[in-house]
């Protein structure tokens, strides 16, 4: 298996797992918020293993994207302290049944999922009309209207955050994933591996 798809895998993982414990989550809190406390019981039960699976999963996936950051944003460390903060009171709003607690939790668990993905879309809506087919793609056009204005075109302007680029020294398959997919506030394109690829190419010669 190459760099690629190990990212690829972890990443849709993470996005996974992150996924199926809101959806717990959801489900006890609202049982909890309802009273229903047998039923809660017996979810919880039922749920302890996978629950701990899935615990577990969201902790590993995250810590290995989290080193695959050239540098932590406030964003990110907003995310992960919503994250951690999250799940004591998890833990005391269950144990005691306290419904503010508990709802306080889960509210923070889906503001940190949040608070990336309004990001990411916010920003994806520069790209997405500028996806170009086929071999006519022109990398170095579409690096001029798509992604200068937050590199500059000469890679080092650093608007938004943005990193210099040439100074980076991000491996091939790895950019790929970053121009594809997004990373951080940078938006996805939702290009193909080919046109990514000629980008990313284009993207080194701006190295000095
Ligand atoms: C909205 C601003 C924005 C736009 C538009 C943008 N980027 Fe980025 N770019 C960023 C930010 C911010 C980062 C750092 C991401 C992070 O913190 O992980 C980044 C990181 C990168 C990296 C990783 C560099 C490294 O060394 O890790 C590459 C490569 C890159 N961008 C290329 C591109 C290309 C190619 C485009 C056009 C398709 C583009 N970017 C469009 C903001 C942007």
């Amino acid at each position: 298996m190459d760099k690629v798809q190990l990212y690829k895998i972890i990443h849709y993982t993470h996005y996974t797992v992150v996924t199926i414990f809101l959806v717990i989550y959801f489900i006890k809190t609202i049982l909890l918020l309802s009273n229903k406390q047998e039923a809660l019981k017996k979810i919880s039960k039922t749920l302890k293993v996978p629950e701990m699976i899935v615990s577990f999963l969201f902790l590993g996936t995250g810590i290995f994207l989290l080193t695959q950051l050239p540098e932590i944003k406030m964003l990110m460390i907003i995310k992960i302290g919503l994250v951690l903060l999250s799940i004591p009171l998890a833990i005391i709003g269950f144990k005691k049944g306290n419904k503010l607690l508990a709802s306080l939790s889960f509210f923070m668990l889906v503001s940190s999922f949040g608070i990336a993905e309004v990001h990411h879309k916010r920003m994806g809506a520069i790209t997405n009309d500028a996806k170009s087919t086929g071999d006519n793609f022109d990398a170095q056009n579409y690096y001029s209207e798509k992604c200068s204005k937050c590199h500059g075109d000469d890679g080092k302007a650093m608007i938004m955050g943005a990193m210099d680029l040439s100074v980076s020294t991000l491996d091939r398959t790895v950019a790929i994933q970053v121009i594809i997919n997004g990373r951080g506030t940078m938006p996805a394109t939702g290009l193909s591996e080919k046109e990514a690829d000629a980008i990313a190419s284009y993207v080194e010669t701006l190295r000095k």
